[in-house]
């Protein structure tokens, strides 16, 4: 029950063994137009998508190289530990991160990033980590900000490796101009791949201003992908994972997909308030995909996780950076089922009474099936 990678379902695992076949024939041809068609689908979006042989830092490095130059500057909202690291990423770039920094567990205000915006109009673009998994929160204004980069002539960027499948990111409603999602978060794909949603703003730029980098170049991505193509040598067992998952996706559709994992997030919650517990960020900016928990007094991290691994077989993660020790995190991602939120509702109470709190897991798992009656 990771924030990521996340289990595969068989189907998705088992089209990797799959021969590996010429990326220039027409075989492959078959297989990228299926993934770009459900892709497109998935993403919202008119613009391309293109498949990346790489984790999702190389997907937030290829909007860095593409859209920035050393010495441009770029906003970023800051709320957590990956939101530094993209604004830390784009200063290796040589580029300058106007942060716009919030506690952890909150999120800066919309007004805040447009002053920033008002400030630094000749920042490129607004650089935006939809859900940043280090404290579970997810920027809520999305669409707002969207209109703010439109507003100031900025490109807007969003990470949404973590999130992107499990919450709604209508691409070119919310005016994004580049989404980057990850194979192994709510895909349920192997890790290796990230997809990038790229706009035609962002492909005219690009054309006109060639990257410092071969490998990241959209432009190349979106002529190869015109011929159901990649510029350079696809990682392809995930691809045949990909297009197995993305068509399962797209078969049970998007938004069907979200609500599932809000209604599963909802069960979270509500069994662990039950329980005593108090969930780490505000709630309006509670994530639905990454379910971050403060520990109560008293209760330590790594028992904690070594009990709910050695008695319940359920492997969970703590905080990272400033949050190490204070919470514990469980992934809502890919595979949302009641066979797999009752159970880890039942495990977290019965290892916190292993370590001497004493949670109401009975009413925690009432609580949590009735929420969970939305789903299938
Ligand atoms: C929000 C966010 N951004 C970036 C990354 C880095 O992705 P990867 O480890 O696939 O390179 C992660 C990984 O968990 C993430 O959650």
């Amino acid at each position: 029950m990771l924030p990521g990678p996340v289990d595969v379902p068989d189907d998705v695992l088992l089209s990797m063994s799959k021969p590996i076949i010429n990326h220039r024939g027409e075989d492959f041809h078959r297989l990228m137009k299926s993934i770009e068609d459900s892709s497109k689908q998935i993403f919202k979006t008119k613009g391309n998508v293109i498949v990346l042989s790489s984790s999702g830092t190389g997907g937030a490095e290829s909007a860095i190289m593409n859209l920035l130059k050393p010495g441009d500057k770029a906003i970023v909202p800051v709320f957590g530990e990956f939101s530094g690291r993209l604004a830390s990423q784009i200063e290796t770039a040589k580029g300058k991160a106007v942060r716009v920094n919030a506690p952890f567990g909150t999120a800066p205000s919309v007004e805040a990033i447009e002053s920033a915006a008002k400030e630094n109009r000749d920042a490129k673009g607004i650089f935006l980590v939809y859900n940043d998994t280090s404290p579970g929160t997810t920027y809520r204004m999305a669409k707002e900000l969207g209109e703010v980069a439109e507003k100031y002539g900025m490109f807007y960027v969003l990470d949404a490796i973590s999130v992107f499948g499990g919450d709604e990111l209508p691409m070119d409603e919310w005016k994004a101009d580049v989404v980057i999602a990850g194979s192994q978060k709510c895909l349920f794909t192997p890790p290796g791949v990230a997809l990038v949603g790229v706009s035609d703003r962002v492909v005219d730029f690009v054309r006109k201003n060639p990257p410092l980098s071969t490998y990241f170049n959209y432009a190349s991505y979106v002529d190869y992908l015109a011929k159901y193509e990649t510029p350079f040598t696809p990682a392809l067992p995930i691809f045949y994972a990909l297009e197995t998952a993305l068509s399962r996706i797209s078969k049970e559709g998007i938004d069907k997909r979200v609500s599932k994992h809000r209604i599963a997030a909802s069960a979270y919650y509500a069994a662990f308030e039950a329980m005593g517990l108090q969930p780490f960020v505000e709630e309006k900016f509670r994530s639905n995909v990454v379910i971050s928990v403060k520990y109560p007094s008293g209760v330590d991290d790594l028992k904690f996780r070594s009990a709910m691994e050695k008695s319940y077989n359920t492997i969970i993660t703590g905080g990272f950076g400033e949050l190490k020790g204070k919470i514990f995190r469980i992934g809502n991602m890919g595979i949302i089922e009641k066979s797999r939120v009752m159970p880890t509702v039942a495990a977290v109470g019965f290892s916190l009474k292993e370590l001497g709190y004493s949670a109401d897991t009975d009413k925690a798992i009432s609580i949590a099936l009735d929420k969970l009656k939305g789903l299938e």
